[in-house]
């Protein structure tokens, strides 16, 4: 079966209590619920995860890479300036296997700060602004890519 680790940086484990009126009132478990369900809808097998830690998500980067999982990316605040993460995400491209970024909110409409992703560039693609529904497209996104209905 195809495995798709779905990967969310700092602060991501606080949605609905965070910002609600930027990321939404679901909270982080419904985020895992549908992940799982729309991973499985595709065939896929999903892990959801949520770290604040840097360490911790190069090193789930680098378990994709050995374990030839597809990932979907939320970077959170790691977007605009880690290149420890950005340099993990290139590793997961350059084995071949699809890196899809996301985001909830739309940076390009947000602080300056936000416009810039150093991660984009290594990425496969990026898929922001569409709340929890940008994870679902960059499911989808997989799938097109492997070449399965979407
Ligand atoms: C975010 C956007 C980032 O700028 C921010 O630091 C986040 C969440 C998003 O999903 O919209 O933590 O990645």
């Amino acid at each position: 079966m195809t495995r798709v680790l779905l990967l969310n940086g700092p602060n991501l484990g606080r949605l609905g209590v965070r910002e609600p009126d930027v990321y939404g009132s679901a909270s982080y478990a419904d985020l895992v619920a549908a992940g799982s369900a729309w991973g499985s809808d595709l065939g896929f097998d999903v892990e959801v995860r949520q770290t604040d830690s840097e360490a911790e998500l190069v090193g789930w980067l680098h378990e994709a890479v050995d374990s030839s999982s597809h990932v979907v990316l939320n970077p959170a605040a790691f977007t605009h300036y880690s290149y420890a993460v950005r340099d993990a995400a290139a590793q997961v491209t350059k084995a071949g296997l699809v890196l899809v970024e996301v985001h909830l909110s739309n940076p390009y409409a947000r602080e300056e700060f936000r416009h810039t992703s150093v991660i984009g560039a290594v990425a496969t693609g990026t898929i922001a602004g569409f709340g929890f529904d940008s994870y679902r497209l960059a499911l989808g996104a997989i799938a097109g890519r492997l070449g399965q209905d979407q």
